[in-house]
């Protein structure tokens, strides 16, 4: 079944509900998710989302946070878009609380005009400001934002529907270029639908799924940033790849995160033999930004030939660890590990695209009609490096901004619905060796973790491009022969995204923040965003 709408959506986190609650006021919405709507790295969101609401009961500022973004971006974020995010985080905050965000309050009782919440503090922030449902966050978050979007007649979402393609005027060879609709492949159907819309927003996530070990989900292949550049957008700083310090190391649940909060909360990162060493990397100990922890923690497993280090919340009380941390709690209790008795196993794994689709202050791509919001966006906040919990804060304040921007354009002429003719299934079979995806999938992730992470000389950089461009080769012989799956999907844009973040690692040539080369080991004094063009 095909559809029509003012606004497609295609994701359902924390970006793509924010603007569809938003919009829905006024407009009619579809809201994609490739599986259920609760998919995506939304719902595993553990510290929280920063923001300074109230200064009246401690000495935080809007400047402080500032600061702080830029310091941990490696002096690599715009500026503009640092104070603009800061600056709106209350009211994002507040939007997320009057739609019923139950985020956790002070224990003891607060003064007048003091605020109620209770707030974490994360790596490289100098104050707490991280408002947090218990160490569940983003559950609370998505599964709020879902409640309300059920509600609104005006939204429908559609979950197991994987967009496959953008469809703009230039590629129906009309004048301009605005984007006008998307094939959407219908996962339980295997049918391919269109749907045509004034305004498309791409909320799709990041693409950590590109490394071998990452705490994202599923869905977090980069989609959205592939056919983004296919049909024309710029992308930029696609090579600063955050790796958390922090993921469970265990062989029954390998990806799992345990948050920055624990360290905020006194959590020690110790060597096997129970020594600590963040001492002998930075002064902010356990607290730098997460680009600096990583490389420490990825450095003495490679000194020592050690699997993996350790993190230590032992000495707390336990009615406190249980009470701020019941998640992690009792995920760790089910793999044997009483984290109030023992250290907790850990390894640095991929966890946010710092990079992404660039837009400018009201999530405005380079194609008319479409918008980038979110992980899958570049907006200039996280610079080289971003900081903790800064992410969901993102999604709302620009889920906003574009709503704002769509509403006031919603019936200008230009925007009109076009005649799109149906995806053409004519000159494709069944797939006979699905065998070719499994393996190319399997290949492409372990070039990625093996040879673009956490350290990169020239030669890795080079073996991973010669890699992917011949896995581009095999994969792209195979989608024009084969009937589309949502594996080949995600191998097509994986490999899209794994070649744009090689090729702007190589474009910079010094070390700054997440990205960091051997070959280069010096920070420039003056840099910009890697930008790349598509057929560049
Ligand atoms: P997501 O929430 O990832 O949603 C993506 C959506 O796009 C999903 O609905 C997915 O199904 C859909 N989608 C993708 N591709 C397609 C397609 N082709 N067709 C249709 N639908 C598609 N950030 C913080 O600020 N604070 C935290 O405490 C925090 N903790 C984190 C903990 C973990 C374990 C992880 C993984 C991330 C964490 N982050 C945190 C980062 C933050 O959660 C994400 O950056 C943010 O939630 C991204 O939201 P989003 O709406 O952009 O995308
Ligand atoms: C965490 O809770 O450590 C993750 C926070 C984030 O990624 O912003």
């Amino acid at each position: 079944m095909n559809y029509t709408t003012d606004c497609l959506i295609i994701g359902s986190g924390a970006a793509g509900l924010t603007l569809a609650l938003t919009l829905a006021k006024k407009a009619k919405v579809i809201v994609l998710s490739k599986e259920n709507v609760c998919a995506g790295s939304t719902n595993y969101a553990q510290g929280g989302i920063a923001g300074v609401y109230n200064i009246k009961d401690d000495d935080d500022s809007i400047q402080a946070h500032i600061k702080d973004t830029c310091i941990a971006g490696g002096f690599l974020c715009d500026e503009k878009t640092v104070e603009f995010v800061a600056k709106n985080a209350h009211d994002a905050i507040q939007w997320l609380i009057d739609e019923g965000v139950p985020f956790d309050l002070k224990e003891t009782k607060v003064e007048d005009e003091q605020s109620p919440y209770h707030l974490h503090r994360e790596g490289g922030h100098s104050h707490r400001r991280i408002f947090h449902a218990e160490d569940h966050t983003g559950k609370s978050i998505q599964e709020t934002l879902v409640e309300r979007a059920r509600e609104n007649k005006n939204i429908t979402i559609l979950e197991n529907h994987n967009a496959i393609d953008l469809i703009t005027t230039h590629k129906l060879g009309l004048v301009g270029n605005r984007v006008v609709g998307a094939y959407v492949l219908d996962t339980t159907t295997n049918h391919v639908i269109t749907i045509n819309a004034k305004f498309i927003a791409l909320c799709t996530g990041g693409a950590s799924k590109v490394y071998q070990y990452t705490c994202n989900p599923e869905v977090s292949s980069g989609d959205g940033i592939a056919m983004a550049y296919r049909a024309g957008c710029r992308v930029a700083n696609m090579e600063f790849n955050q790796f958390h310090p922090t993921t469970l190391y265990c062989d029954a649940d390998r990806n799992f995160l345990l948050t920055e909060a624990l360290r905020g909360e006194g959590a020690q990162l110790k060597r096997p033999d129970g020594t600590r060493f963040m001492q002998d990397y930075d002064d902010r100990l356990e607290l730098a930004p997460r680009d600096i922890v990583a490389r420490a923690i990825d450095h003495e497993m490679k000194k020592l030939g050690a699997h993996c280090m350790y993190l230590d919340i032992s000495f707390k009380e336990p009615e406190f660890v249980k009470k701020h941390f019941p998640t992690i709690y009792e995920r760790c209790l089910k793999v044997g590990i009483d984290i109030t008795k023992q250290p907790i196993p850990i390894v640095p794994a991929a966890h946010f695209t710092c990079g992404g689709i660039m837009v400018d202050k009201k999530a405005r791509t380079d194609i008319d009609g479409l918008y980038a919001i979110g992980e899958c966006a570049y907006t200039g906040l996280h610079g080289a490096n971003r900081l903790a919990s800064n992410s969901l804060l993102e999604c709302v304040v620009y889920g906003k901004a574009a709503a704002e921007n769509i509403l006031k354009h919603l019936d200008d002429d230009e925007f009109d619905t076009v005649e799109i003719k149906d995806w053409d299934e004519s000159q494709v079979t069944n797939s006979d060796e699905e065998v070719i995806i499994t393996h190319n999938w399997h290949e492409l992730r372990l070039t990625m973790w093996d040879y673009v992470g956490i350290v990169r000389t020239n030669k890795r950089l080079e073996r991973a491009m010669h890699r992917i461009e011949m896995l581009k080769k095999e994969v792209s012989e195979y989608y024009s022969n084969f009937r589309v799956s949502r594996n080949l999907l995600e191998l097509r844009n994986l490999l899209a995204v794994a070649e744009i973040i090689v090729k702007s690692a190589m474009k910079r040539h010094e070390s700054r923040g997440l990205h960091y080369n051997l070959d280069y080991p010096n920070t420039e004094e003056k840099s910009g965003p890697t930008i790349l063009k598509p057929n560049e």
